[in-house]
């Protein structure tokens, strides 16, 4: 088998003056200018990714010489490793991984963060010698816009979080880091709540977290603010959530993006919910946590955010 495919999208690169990075690349040095660090997001499929986009705008306004490649990962079994180890021989420095590789990239590390461990799974990957670094930046994502792009501060809240998933998974730790006092996961399924509600609790700290099924929500079960955390909404449909758990919510949060005003959300609408989002802001600043651990500089979202952010109607 051939390598995966790689598709390289490329930007200005013209460094900032006021960058350190020009530094290096000046007066008797320039016939040895190193090659830019190399990052890349890897999926299957890959060309919807909104990732190197992203990248790239975060890259020129922070002033850093990096590529970020696309890269098909394929469907066949070992794609993703194949890939991981051509990359990484080619001087590869980090990865964003997306479906269906997320697992693997959790597997395929030497170090991972609680995070990403106790998400069962990884998407973002950082290469240093021999080592390989795993982190999961989605949850930390989902926070930092409720709390920071949207002006929700999550301490002492009661949240309901709807699926028992990938997702749910991996906003566990962060969700409860930020303060929620209490947690309720409901999913279709309802023994899959309970047993991740079971699995999460002992690293939750001082957050209650109580699992079960969407049919146990009860009229008195209110939320400050409610999670769709379920795919249900890539399929058109909406978890059939009570409108009483809108009730007292501030805020109804869908973790999709791009797909406008979806069956949740005018769900939620219907319910009287305040005010309801979508999943673009957790997309950016996901990503802005992954080009902080791989650049050492955080770039601000404002920007990127304004130009994803598609109206919800
Ligand atoms: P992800 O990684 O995106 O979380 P997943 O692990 O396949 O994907 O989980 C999908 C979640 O969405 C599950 O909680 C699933 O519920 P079940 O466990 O009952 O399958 C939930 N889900 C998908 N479609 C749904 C729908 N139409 N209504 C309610 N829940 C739905």
């Amino acid at each position: 088998m051939g390598q995966a495919p790689v598709v390289s999208l490329t930007w200005d690169r013209r460094v900032p003056a006021r960058c350190a990075t020009v530094k290096s690349f000046t007066g008797l040095q320039r016939s040895k200018q190193p090659m830019p660090d190399r990052y890349a997001v890897i999926g299957h499929p890959i060309a919807h990714s909104k990732s190197p986009l992203i990248h790239g705008l975060f890259a020129q306004a922070t002033g850093q010489d990096m590529t970020y490649d696309m890269i098909d990962g394929g469907a066949e079994p070992g794609g993703f490793d194949r890939a991981l180890a051509s990359f990484r021989t080619a001087g590869g420095r980090g990865l964003n991984v997306t479906l269906p590789f997320k697992l693997q990239a959790l597997a395929a590390a030497t170090q991972a963060s609680d995070d990403a461990r106790l998400a069962g799974a990884a998407n973002a990957l950082r290469f240093d010698g021999d080592r390989i670094e795993a982190q999961n930046f989605d949850g930390i994502g989902l926070v930092r816009d409720i709390e920071h792009n949207l002006g929700l501060p999550l301490t002492g809240k009661r949240v309901l979080l709807l699926g028992a998933g990938g997702a749910t998974r991996g906003a566990l730790l962060p969700l409860a880091r930020a303060g929620v006092a209490r947690l309720v996961l409901a999913n279709r399924t309802a023994a899959k709540a309970t047993g991740l509600a079971r699995e999460a609790a002992p690293h939750l700290g001082g957050c209650v977290v109580e699992g079960g099924g969407l049919a146990d929500l009860t009229a008195s079960d209110t939320f400050d603010l409610v999670i769709n955390a379920t795919s249900s909404s890539l399929s058109g449909e909406a978890p059939a959530v009570p409108a009483s758990a809108f009730a007292s919510a501030a805020l109804a949060y869908d973790m999709v993006y791009g797909k406008g005003l979806t069956p949740f959300l005018k769900a939620a609408q219907a319910a009287r919910c305040t005010r309801v989002a979508d999943g673009v802001g957790m997309l950016v600043e996901q990503a802005a946590e992954a080009f902080a651990w791989w650049r050492g500089v955080r770039p601000d979202t404002r920007d990127v955010l304004a130009r994803l952010t598609v109206p919800l109607v």
